[in-house]
């Protein structure tokens, strides 16, 4: 339910220039999106009239027909119906267009030859528009959660990047919300169809394995003041790799040594980060510094073994690792539920296998559904 993937996602890139569509093309490819061209303002219009699962609009201003603004003004004149977000792409940089087009409605304006990585910066910041959209329709309590985590993630994040400490309180909320959410699993069930389309790789990765350690804690018995804490460490443990190079944190593998070297850094920096931050609590740091760790003493940063597991680093390493296989990445498709619980299942060497157990019996024999 919440994992096996369909969802890429569809831009609309609109350019009377081929060789311009190709290129782009390209570029969303490599972020794992689906293009689909229109030459005219006329074509694009009618595609737009005929798919409303677009994410997207690349728009060009120059164009023989219905111009850019034009065609512009026609996507988004119709307030009764939602559009995609559009940005415009154009060789045109006068200061009146670039506004004209803002006061259409246009979401950003990246002026062409564009450099790869901020063009590319900007179209996922609002490729997910729909996807956030829909979190309205939601039970209160998951969209409010969803729309918390994404900003106090993305501050925290650039806090990070500076070595700049970050703020617990609103992750203090967030493992409250998401204790809350634990304690029924439909609603649980919701919030991970919630962000199965979102591709914000960190926000992902950090919302599941938050609301997993939530849903594993309870099925342990924890109360629910722990419970709390514990998803706020699962949303906070990977806080680290705000400093870890993106060529490497999105390369599909394999490292050589020195990139691994690298990867496992981002332990040490999520300790700095959150031993520089006020009021971090113990289980916070704990799941931050341990989850990497296996029974067998191959895992890192401290090589820990055996006894020296305590029973929240084995359960922050098997969610980590649940969450990791079945996460989507733009270079492998989501592992489905089943198979990645009976991989941890058989590694007995890593992980606990009474508490794999407890997992797979605890958190998904009861939503009946194995996702
Ligand atoms: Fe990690
Ligand atoms: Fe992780």
């Amino acid at each position: 339910m919440d994992d096996g993937d369909d969802g890429k996602k569809r831009v609309l890139a609109v350019d009377d220039d081929p060789s311009m569509r190709l290129l782009i093309g390209l570029y969303l490819a490599k972020m794992g999106y689906e293009t689909v061209e229109a030459a005219d303002g006329d074509a694009a219009l009618a595609i737009l009239e005929a798919d409303d699962a677009l994410d997207l609009v690349l728009l060009d201003m120059n164009m023989p027909g219905r111009t850019g603004l034009e065609t512009l003004a026609a996507i988004t004149h119709d307030r009764s119906r939602p559009h995609p977000p559009v940005i415009v792409v154009s060789g045109d940089s006068d200061k009146e267009h670039v506004l004209a087009a803002i006061r259409l409605g246009a979401r950003d304006y990246v002026v062409k030859p564009f450099v790869p990585a901020p063009f590319l910066h900007r179209v996922s910041r609002w490729v997910n528009s729909r996807t956030e959209r829909e979190w309205d329709r939601l039970d209160p309590h998951v969209s409010r959660v969803l729309k918390v985590t994404m900003e106090a993630l993305d501050t925290a994040w650039r806090n990070g990047e500076q070595g700049a400490p970050v703020d617990y309180a609103p992750f203090a909320e967030i493992g409250d919300t998401l204790a809350d959410v634990a304690s029924s699993t439909d609603t649980a069930a919701t919030l991970l169809e919630a962000i199965r389309r979102h591709d914000g790789y960190t926000f992902v990765h950090s919302v599941r394995t938050g609301t997993y350690l939530a849903l594993f804690a309870r099925a342990m018995g924890f109360d629910r003041a722990r419970t709390a804490t514990v998803a706020a460490g699962g949303t906070l443990h990977d806080i680290g790799k705000s400093r870890t190079p993106l060529e490497i944190l999105n390369k599909p593998g394999p490292f050589d040594p020195d990139e691994w070297l690298v990867m496992k850094e981002h332990v040490t920096h999520t300790i700095d980060i959150l031993r520089g931050s006020a009021d971090i609590p113990a289980d916070v740091l704990e799941i931050a510094w341990s989850h990497h760790e296996k029974l067998d003493g191959t895992g890192y940063p401290r090589g820990l073994k055996g006894d020296e597991l305590s029973p929240l680093t084995r359960m922050a390493s098997i969610v980590d690792a649940y969450v990791a296989l079945t996460d989507r990445r733009v270079y492998k498709p989501a592992m489905p539920p089943e198979k990645a619980l009976a991989i941890l299942a058989d590694d007995t060497n890593h992980f606990d296998p009474a508490l794999v157990t407890v997992f797979r019996e605890g958190v998904f024999r009861k939503r009946g559904d194995g996702g």
